[in-house]
């Protein structure tokens, strides 16, 4: 996987971080803001958006992960995740499959409510031995 550049992360945060602020998340209080960086450099950024029938909320992760498929980008370098949480925090189980996806090497960054503090993973640290579009392949 070859580096990002640390200004390109910045402002991918930072995008994570603005949008945050559309979140809608009336029921648990949680605003999510992500901000997905594609292969050839454009950023999708969405939120996390939930639902009286409560399982079919869906995470700002998923919803960025379709944004940049419908604009015909497969290819995901990175990801920023910018929640209400004192700590960073990772995406969850589900998103990680979903980012793993449309790729596999991604960096992944949280940050901080307060953007004092600031995590950085690879995608196979968070979810390692994946399934993914290969296994089927094998099938
Ligand atoms: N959420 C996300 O948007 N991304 C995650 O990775 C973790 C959880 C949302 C789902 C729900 O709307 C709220 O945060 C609380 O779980």
């Amino acid at each position: 996987m070859t580096s990002i550049e640390p200004e390109i992360i910045d402002r991918l945060v930072a995008t994570a971080r603005e949008i945050r602020a559309k979140a809608y998340a009336p029921y648990s209080g949680f605003h999510v803001g992500a901000a997905l960086l594609g292969g050839d450099g454009r950023v999708f950024a969405a939120v996390n958006v939930e639902n009286a029938s409560y399982p079919v909320s869906v995470c700002a992760e998923r919803n960025a992960v379709a944004m940049a498929v419908a604009a015909g980008v497969r290819d995901l370098r990175a990801v920023a995740v910018v929640t209400d949480a004192e700590t960073p925090t990772p995406p969850c189980g589900g998103c990680r499959q979903v980012l793993n996806e449309f790729g596999e090497g991604m960096a992944v960054i949280a940050e901080s409510a307060d953007g004092s503090s600031r995590k950085h993973w690879a995608l196979g640290e968070l979810l390692p031995d994946a399934f993914g579009p290969r296994d089927l392949a094998e099938a």
